[in-house]
Formats: C-alpha cells, sequence, structure tokens
C-alpha cells in the first residue's frame, strides 16, 4: 500500500471525524433540523430522540447513567464547569483545591481564577514518571480540601495517574473528584462507578467525532454533585449548562462513542504494538534517546521521545511530511520548552528535543516504517551539525561545561 503524504500523527490534539460518525450526522442539518427543546412538534422530537440516543451512547462508554451526562462545547468548557461549579458550590465547606503542575491549561487556568477569588490551590509535583499516585493525593489533603482535579491521561506524555485508588480516597474523605479525561475516553475502558469518579471531562473531537463538542459526567447519585452554572439561561442540560443544544455535534459524539465502544480494545492493541515498534526502531539506531513517561502506564497511541543535541522544531522541520508535535498543540506557536516536561524534571535540553507522537485509528504501519526511518535520518543529519554532539563524541560531559557568558 503506498503511503499518502501528509502522514497525521498528531490523534492527541485532534482526530478526523469518522465517516461513520458524518453519516449519522448529515440527517441533523437538514430534515431533522429541529431544536431538540421545542417540546410541541415532531421536529422537536426527533431532534430530541437523537440527542437522547447519543446520551446513552456516551454514557454507555463510560459506565454512566444517561442523565449523567451535561452536553457541552468541549473540554475546556467542562473543566471550567467542573472546577468553578463545585468550588463554587461546595466553597461553604472549605476553599481549597488540588490538581498536578503537568495538567492542562483548561485545568490550570481555572484554578488561577479561582486563586484570584480567594481559594487556595495545591499544585502536586509530577515524579519524572509522570504518575501522580494515591499517595500523593492522600499527602496533599487538608481538612479544607473540596475538590480534587486530576487528569485521567496526560495529553503530551500519555500517562496515566491512578484514577481509582484517587477516587477511593476523595470518597473517604468527602471530596469532589474531577478528572479530566479527555485523552482517555474511547482509547482505553473507563467506568466511573469503579473508579470513584464524580465528574468527568470528555471531548468529541479526540476520539473521531466532531469539533465544538464535549460533555461533562454529573455523578446523581452516591453522593449526587450539585454544580453551580457558568452559563446561565433557558436551564438547559438540568440548569447547568443553557443555551440551544448543538444538535448534530452531540449526535455525531454519541456515535463515535458507539464505534469507540466497539472497536477501543482491537485498535488499542493494534496501535500499542505500532507505537512500541516506533519506540524500538528509533531507539535501536539511535543513541542519546529518552522515552518520556512512565512506559507501562500510558495511553496505547502516545509516545513522547526526546532527542539529545537535537532542537525539536529543527527536527519537525527535517520531517515536514510528517504531522508531530513538539511541546504541547496549544503552546507550540512559542519556542519554550514543554511546561509539562520542564514539571516532570526533564532538563532543559531534553524537553526541546521533545517529539509527541499519536498513533490513531487510521494510522498504518508502513507510515510508522516511514516515520521511525526519517526520524532517524533526521537526527542523525541535525547531529553531524551539532558541535554539541561532537563534544559528546569526544567524551566531553556538557553537564561540567562552563559556558561564557556574554
Ligand atoms: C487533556 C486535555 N484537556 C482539555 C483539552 C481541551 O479540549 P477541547 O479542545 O475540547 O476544549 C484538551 C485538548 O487539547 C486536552 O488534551
Amino acid at each position: 500500500m503506498s503511503i499518502k503524504f501528509p502522514i497525521y500523527l498528531d490523534h492527541n490534539a485532534t482526530t478526523p471525524v469518522d465517516e461513520r460518525v458524518l453519516e449519522a450526522m448529515l440527517p441533523y442539518f437538514t430534515e431533522k433540523f429541529g431544536n431538540a427543546a421545542s417540546r410541541n412538534h415532531a421536529f422537536g422530537w426527533e431532534a430530541e430522540k437523537g440527542v437522547d440516543l447519543a446520551r446513552e451512547q456516551m454514557a454507555d462508554l463510560i459506565g454512566a447513567d444517561p442523565k449523567e451526562i451535561i452536553w457541552t462545547s468541549g473540554s475546556t468548557e467542562s473543566n471550567n464547569l467542573a472546577i468553578k461549579g463545585a468550588a463554587t458550590m461546595y466553597a461553604r465547606k472549605g476553599k481549597h483545591i488540588i490538581t498536578a503542575e503537568h495538567e492542562h491549561k483548561a485545568t490550570l487556568d481555572p484554578c488561577k481564577r479561582l486563586e484570584k477569588e480567594g481559594y487556595e490551590v495545591t499544585y502536586l509535583d509530577p515524579p519524572l514518571d509522570g504518575v501522580i499516585t494515591a499517595d500523593m493525593v492522600k499527602e496533599a489533603i487538608r481538612e479544607d480540601t473540596v475538590l480534587v482535579s486530576l487528569m485521567w491521561a496526560n495529553n503530551e506524555i500519555g500517562t496515566i495517574n491512578e484514577i481509582p485508588e484517587i477516587g477511593k480516597i476523595c470518597k473517604e474523605k468527602g471530596i469532589v473528584f474531577h478528572t479530566d479525561a479527555t485523552q482517555m475516553v474511547g482509547k482505553l475502558p473507563i467506568d466511573v462507578e469503579e473508579a470513584g469518579v464524580d465528574l468527568l471531562s470528555a471531548s468529541g473531537h479526540k476520539f473521531y467525532g466532531p469539533k465544538g463538542v464535549g460533555c461533562l459526567y454529573v455523578r446523581r447519585r452516591r453522593p449526587r454533585i450539585r454544580l453551580t452554572a457558568i452559563i446561565d439561561g433557558g436551564g438547559h442540560e438540568r440548569g447547568m449548562r443553557s443555551g440551544t443544544l448543538n444538535v448534530t455535534g452531540i449526535v455525531g459524539m454519541g456515535a463515535a462513542a458507539a464505534l469507540c465502544k466497539a472497536e477501543m480494545s482491537d485498535d488499542a492493541i493494534r496501535l500499542g504494538n505500532l507505537r512500541n515498534k516506533l519506540e524500538q526502531t528509533i531507539t535501536d539506531q539511535l543513541d542519546g534517546v529518552a522515552i518520556n513517561g512512565r512506559l507501562d502506564k500510558r495511553i496505547p497511541h502516545t509516545s513522547n521521545i526526546s532527542f539529545a543535541w537535537v532542537e525539536g522544531e529543527s527536527l519537525m522541520m527535517a520531517i515536514k511530511e510528517i504531522a508531530v508535535s513538539s511541546g504541547s498543540a496549544c503552546t507550540s506557536a512559542s519556542l519554550e520548552p514543554s511546561y509539562v516536561l520542564k514539571s516532570l524534571g526533564v532538563g532543559d535540553d531534553l524537553a526541546h528535543s521533545s517529539l509527541r507522537f499519536g498513533l490513531g485509528r487510521k494510522t498504518t504501519e508502513e507510515e510508522i516504517d516511514y516515520t521511525a526511518q526519517k526520524v532517524v535520518e533526521g537526527v542523525k543529519k541535525l547531529r553531524e551539525l551539532s558541535p554539541l554532539y561532537e563534544m559528546h563524541l569526544e567524551g566531553i560531559d556538557l553537564s561540567t561545561v562552563e559556558w561564557a557568558d556574554h
């Protein structure tokens, strides 16, 4: 099979809409165009039927009850609603929140906003392997802790936090537990009951659904979680998120969820094998390569690799026909090294030289073989030009070099 260029290996940033998802959505743009809140006629009922099915499909993917799904515009909004909504609702109990330094900005920024409003936030410092453990959370819990917000899987390095164990501790202490599961949903099995999660964010475009639609799971029983709304209006979504529903988007996200439920286990095995092959081929042929994050606790389609003595942006130029990301997609416009890698304690040199490979449903073995070869060639070529690499070959320990300061 011939390779189609450019090769897309940035599925953590976004995924294409699956053709079967698009097919499910199309009628809702035209003949089924009704407003799901129109209770008085068939157009409204038809749209509502589509939304109800999607609610069931989404709930089924994460082990929830359909009534517990609140539709939003995506995970940024879901995180904002979860964090600000819970912190405000439960402020009487306390004003302390726990999160971690390597969370997505869509979690960190709502927390920073709350700090300005008098809340206190503990940012857990992740270990080098990137995994937040239940013990770390336990140690940070205080009398006045009302909310723990920790992502299920990290968007840059793919590591998986100890979510069920953390859920158990939060439950024991009566603390609301939110998880940003944007990168986990549809990739590996999730059960909100088993994991003791109270609030969970998901986004359609990360699992082959459309952009601009997401949801927040809000637990209704044991215990019933209440949130202060951020968007007020017509009282849609149990009053937690007003605004006419994005029916086409919601139908698409539901269809995407159903496909993931059916195909996720095969995809996970296939992509895990391809990801391992990519890493193996690269590490076999290059020295000075580090795979970031704990290897045995990662989502299967993600690999974040640092290449010593090479600059990440230059390497991206050297493999132009392959779409990958260096640093996190939302901040890669700047040349700052990734704050996620820095928070793990990865040195500036290695944080600067990292690439994230995100495999997806349509990724082929040919594409992975080609990518591995191109990366190896690119790194070798850049190192030939690098005085730092030459010094390394001469046996000079670069960490002991005293650089002239001009
Ligand atoms: C972990 C994580 N949280 C939140 C978001 C934001 O999601 P959305 O694009 O749906 O607003 C992303 C997307 O980059 C993400 O990876």
